[in-house]
């Protein structure tokens, strides 16, 4: 397996409140599932890809504009990298109960954090791509109980309506499920303390 290494970034300014709390439920030993949603280059992958840099990172990243068959064959192609298997890419998979349980081989030991970026277009806007990741999420990532399950989008619409009030409820089910809505790290340097008084933006922090 070759996983992403991810370097300290010195310059890494503010975020206390969101990285504590990133901290917090990956200290506590259980599996979990964490929205995080904001606007595009608020700092959403540089939050979380410190916060867990000591961790094993799976990241499996959504292209704009493509369908979810082509989502699927771009995320067996990362999967090949991560595990130096290039045959996977001749699988034909149909569905994303498929894709995960494929992904789920390889992680139901160890510490491991599966991140996938830009939910809003891996899932193409719909309701598949929440609804099939429940059924996996119980029938086989959450026994992992040091896994944790990113799903990270810079719609936040998308993120609330499809994800954390989805259907599926994936917003509810996990044993624990915080969704942060990142602000702007440049202004938040300025109005830190700002940041915990006020929960009514989406880009402000939300937990549920
Ligand atoms: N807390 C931070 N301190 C310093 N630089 C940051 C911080 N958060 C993000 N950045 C920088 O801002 C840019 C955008 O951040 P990124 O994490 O890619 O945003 P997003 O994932 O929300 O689109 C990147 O160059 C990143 O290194
Ligand atoms: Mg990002």
């Amino acid at each position: 397996m070759k996983v992403k290494q991810v370097i300290e970034n010195k310059k890494f300014i503010a975020r206390e409140r969101e990285r504590s709390l990133l901290t917090k439920i990956a200290s506590k030993g259980e599996s979990a599932i964490i929205v995080v949603y904001g606007r595009r280059r608020v700092g959403k992958t540089e939050l979380l890809e410190q916060a867990y840099r000591s961790r094993n990172i799976l990241k499996f990243e959504g292209l704009e504009g493509k369908n979810q068959q082509a989502q699927r064959e771009h995320m067996l192609y990362e999967l090949a990298k991560y595990v130096q298997d290039p045959i996977l890419t001749k699988l034909k998979l149909t569905t994303w109960v498929e894709m995960f349980e494929l992904i789920a081989r390889y992680i139901n030991t160890g510490i491991w954090t599966v991140y996938f970026e830009e939910v809003q277009w891996l899932a193409d806007y719909g309701s598949e791509f929440a609804s099939e990741l429940k059924y996996v999420w119980d029938n086989s990532f959450h026994y992992n109980q040091k896994l944790l399950l990113v799903l990270c989008g810079s719609s936040p619409s998308f993120m609330i309506r499809k994800i954390v009030r989805s259907k599926a409820q994936l917003g509810r089910m996990a044993p624990q499920c915080q969704v942060l809505a990142a602000k702007r790290h440049s202004q938040q340097q300025r109005a830190s303390t700002h940041l915990a008084n006020n929960t009514e933006s989406p880009d402000k922090l939300v937990s549920t």
